[in-house]
C-alpha cells in the first residue's frame, strides 16, 4: 500500500552542550492517506519532536521511519529536499515566514518547485488567499502582521502544494474561536475528501471532535486515553508493525481503504 507514513519503535534524544534530552521514546505509529492522527500532551511532552521526525527535519537516534512507504535513511538528500517542497506541507510552531516578504510571496516561495504553471499558481494562490481571508493582506509585509494573521499565512503555504501528508504544529494556537473552526474543519476535510494524511499537534480540545486516532505523549512516552473514550488500536491493519495510537473512529477496512460511506460529504 503506498503512501503510508509509518514510525518504528522511534526515539530521539537530543545531545545538547552538558547533557542529552529525551525527545520521545519507543514510538510506534503508521498513519494512513485519508486520516488525522491528533497528538497531545503537555508543553515538552514530545509533540513537536515526533512531527519533525515525520518530515525528515531531523533524525531519530533510534528507529526508522518510513515515508510514502520507503525508509527515509533511504532517500537522498535531493530527494528528501523534493519531498518535502512537493509532498510535505508543515505548519511549523512558530510559522517560520520570511519575515521581508510580503503575504503572497510567503505563501507563493514553495510553488516554485512544484512545477505547475504560473496561471494555475495564482488561481490557486488567490483561492486559499481568499478561503484563509487574508486576500486583502497579500500586498502586507510579513514582519507586521498579527499572530493569527501569520497563522493563517503558514497554513496557506503549507496546502497550496496540495501536500500528501500534511504536519500541523499548534496550527490554532493563535486563532480566535470562529477561524479555529475553520482552520480544523478545512484540514478534516482534505484528509477525508482529498485522501490527505493529517498529523496534528494540539493542546485545543476540538480536535478531538473529527481527529481518527490520537496519541498521548508525556514526557516522550506513550500515556493513557485521559478519559476520551478509545479503542486501543491493535495494529491489526499493518502486521509489520506494533501501533500505539488509539482509534477513536474507525475509517479504513483491514486492508487499510477507506470505507466510503464513512466519508465526509464535502468534495
Ligand atoms: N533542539 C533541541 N535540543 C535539545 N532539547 C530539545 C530540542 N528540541 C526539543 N527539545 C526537548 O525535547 C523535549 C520535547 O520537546 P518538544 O518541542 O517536542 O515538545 P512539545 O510537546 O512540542 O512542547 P510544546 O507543547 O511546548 O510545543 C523537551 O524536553 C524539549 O526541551
Ligand atoms: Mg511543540
Amino acid at each position: 500500500m503506498s503512501d503510508r507514513v509509518l514510525m518504528q519503535s522511534v526515539s530521539k534524544i537530543y545531545q545538547t552542550n552538558s547533557h542529552q534530552q529525551l525527545g520521545i521514546q519507543d514510538i510506534s505509529l503508521t498513519v494512513y492517506p485519508g486520516e488525522m492522527v491528533l497528538l497531545l500532551g503537555p508543553s515538552g511532552s514530545g509533540k513537536t519532536t515526533m512531527l519533525l521526525l515525520m518530515a525528515g527535519l531531523i533524525q531519530p537516534t533510534t528507529g526508522e521511519i518510513v515515508l510514502f512507504d520507503k525508509k527515509i535513511s533511504a532517500y537522498s538528500a535531493k530527494q528528501l529536499q523534493m519531498i518535502r517542497a512537493n509532498r510535505i506541507g508543515f505548519i511549523f510552531q512558530n510559522f517560520l515566514l520570511l519575515d521581508s516578504l510580503n503575504v503572497k510571496e510567503n505563501i507563493e516561495l514553495v510553488t516554485f518547485f512544484s512545477g505547475i504553471s504560473r496561471r494555475q499558481r495564482k488561481a490557486r494562490l488567490d483561492s486559499i488567499m481568499h478561503m484563509l481571508s487574508i486576500y486583502h493582506l497579500r500586498e502586507t509585509i510579513s514582519k507586521t502582521l498579527s499572530q493569527g494573521e501569520k497563522q493563517r499565512v503558514a497554513i496557506a503555504r503549507a496546502i497550496i502544494n496540495n501536500a500528501d501528508l500534511i504536519i500541523a504544529d499548534e496550527p490554532t494556537a493563535s486563532l480566535d474561536v470562529n477561524q479555529g473552526k475553520d482552520i480544523i474543519n478545512l484540514l478534516h476535510i482534505l484528509a477525508r475528501s482529498k485522501n490527505r494524511s493529517v498529523v496534528v499537534a494540539s493542546h485545543d480540545m476540538r480536535w478531538v471532535d473529527v481527529a481518527d486516532r490520537v496519541l498521548f505523549l508525556q514526557d516522550g512516552r506513550l500515556n493513557g486515553i485521559e478519559g476520551i473514550q478509545a479503542q486501543r488500536h491493535t495494529g491489526s491493519k499493518d502486521s509489520g508493525s506494533k501501533d500505539q495510537s488509539l482509534i477513536l473512529r474507525d475509517v479504513r477496512d483491514e486492508t487499510g481503504n477507506i470505507i466510503p460511506e464513512k466519508r465526509c460529504g464535502t468534495s
